[in-house]
């Protein structure tokens, strides 16, 4: 584990195993169309290359960037849209993978974005679930864990845009953050 972990929260293979079960219910969704997934970037990225890769339903691939004002007293706490999509969405099934739902703020951005560019299906898949912060009323359509109020980073999740790339999800050692 990493020395700035306090605790590994869902190790690797827990979550190898969990996205399997995600990628199986899309494929079970979507089976004789060809939906776009879209990964939220950059959280999302370790969570959309295994999901995709793990579906055996065909599908097109598209990125873009929210950016959530995790302080409250900034802009309002409304996301920005931050990059695009490369294509267009209208009129197609879309597949969106999210790393967190937290506040909630970023996924009713993203309903309403997918919305007003005519998307005929919006199917949202997150990673993570904490509804202890949830600040609006909104909803992944699955989700692979249900986690508590800790600062979580790892397998796409960042403080200060480091711990990305650890292969699993741990909880962050509160001096690490409070420093
Ligand atoms: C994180 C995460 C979600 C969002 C969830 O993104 O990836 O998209 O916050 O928060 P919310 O439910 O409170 O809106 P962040 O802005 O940190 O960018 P990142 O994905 O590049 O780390």
């Amino acid at each position: 584990m990493h020395k700035d972990c306090e605790k590994i929260v869902i190790g690797a293979e827990e979550i190898a195993a969990r996205v399997q079960e995600a990628a199986a219910w899309l494929d079970g969704r979507f089976c004789g169309s060809v939906p776009v997934a879209v990964c939220n970037l950059k959280g999302s990225v370790m969570f959309f290359t295994d999901l995709v890769r793990a579906m055996k339903t065909d599908v097109e691939l598209d990125f873009m960037a929210v950016s959530s004002y995790g302080n409250e007293t900034v802009a309002a706490g409304r996301p920005k849209i931050k990059k695009h999509l490369f294509s267009s969405v209208q009129g197609r099934d879309v597949i969106l993978a999210e790393d967190i739902v937290d506040t909630g703020r970023t996924l009713v951005t993203l309903r309403n974005f997918f919305a007003e560019r005519g998307a005929k299906s919006l199917t949202v898949v997150t990673l993570l679930d904490k509804p202890s912060r949830r600040k609006v009323n909104v909803s992944a359509d699955f989700t692979c864990f249900v986690v508590e109020d800790a600062f979580l980073v790892g397998y796409g999740l960042d403080y200060a845009e480091r711990y990305r790339n650890l292969p699993y999800i741990a909880a962050l050692r509160r001096d690490v953050y409070e420093s």
